[in-house]
């Protein structure tokens, strides 16, 4: 029984996400998901969303598992019996950071090798940030993100929007010449 994981921040998960999760569920008898709790970042969906977000989006996949990540990915990777840590990889400047954190996951526990999978070049310009400054800005991101993650994003994001709608209606009001 070959086991992997796929660890990530997924805020959200995006169509490149779901394209490196197809593959490497091709290649394992399991794949497990692991989401990070990433205190460092702020993310837009809580932990508790993302892990949402994530099952919906494998819910038709039935050796596809997902799972919380609070601590360090190779230990987790133990946890759940993974041989081998998936990572997608879009450019050579995702390569650099991808290389460091391979190295430093195999310094940690060489028995965990890291496999990449490099993302199908319609994905390549993809990236969570991207797509949620664009959500956020009012455009249709359902290029990039399946339809569940759109609808959330615009639920989440779009109090944002009116916010600086109501912004811009105040200011128009405050300088009337302007118009
Ligand atoms: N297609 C499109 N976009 C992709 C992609 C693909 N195939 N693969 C990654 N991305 C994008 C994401 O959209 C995201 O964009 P953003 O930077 O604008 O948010 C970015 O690449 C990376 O996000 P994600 O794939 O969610 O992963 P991550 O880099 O945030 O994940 C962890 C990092 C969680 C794996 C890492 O921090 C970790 O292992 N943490 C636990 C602690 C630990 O063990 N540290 C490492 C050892 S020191």
């Amino acid at each position: 029984m070959r086991t992997a994981l796929y660890p990530g921040t997924f805020d959200p998960p995006t169509r490149g996400h779901l394209d490196v999760i197809r593959r490497a569920a091709r290649l394992f008898d399991e794949l497990v998901i692991a989401v990070a709790a990433h205190p460092t970042k702020q993310p837009v969906f809580s932990l508790t969303e993302r892990l949402e977000l994530v099952r919906e989006l494998v819910r038709e996949m039935p050796h596809v598992h997902v799972t919380p990540l609070e601590g360090m990915t190779v230990a987790c990777a133990k946890t759940v019996g993974a041989e081998v840590i998936v990572r997608g990889i879009r450019t050579l400047s995702d390569f650099d950071y991808e290389f460091q954190m391979a190295l430093a996951n195999r310094m940690l526990d060489e028995s965990v090798e890291t496999l990449f999978i490099l993302a199908a070049p319609e994905h390549s310009s993809i990236s969570s940030s991207l797509i949620k400054e664009a959500a956020s800005l009012g455009a249709d991101v359902s290029a990039f993100v399946p339809e569940s993650v759109a609808r959330r994003l615009h639920e989440k994001l779009r109090p944002q929007k009116q916010r600086r709608a109501e912004g811009e209606t105040l200011a128009s009001r405050l300088t009337p010449d302007a118009e």
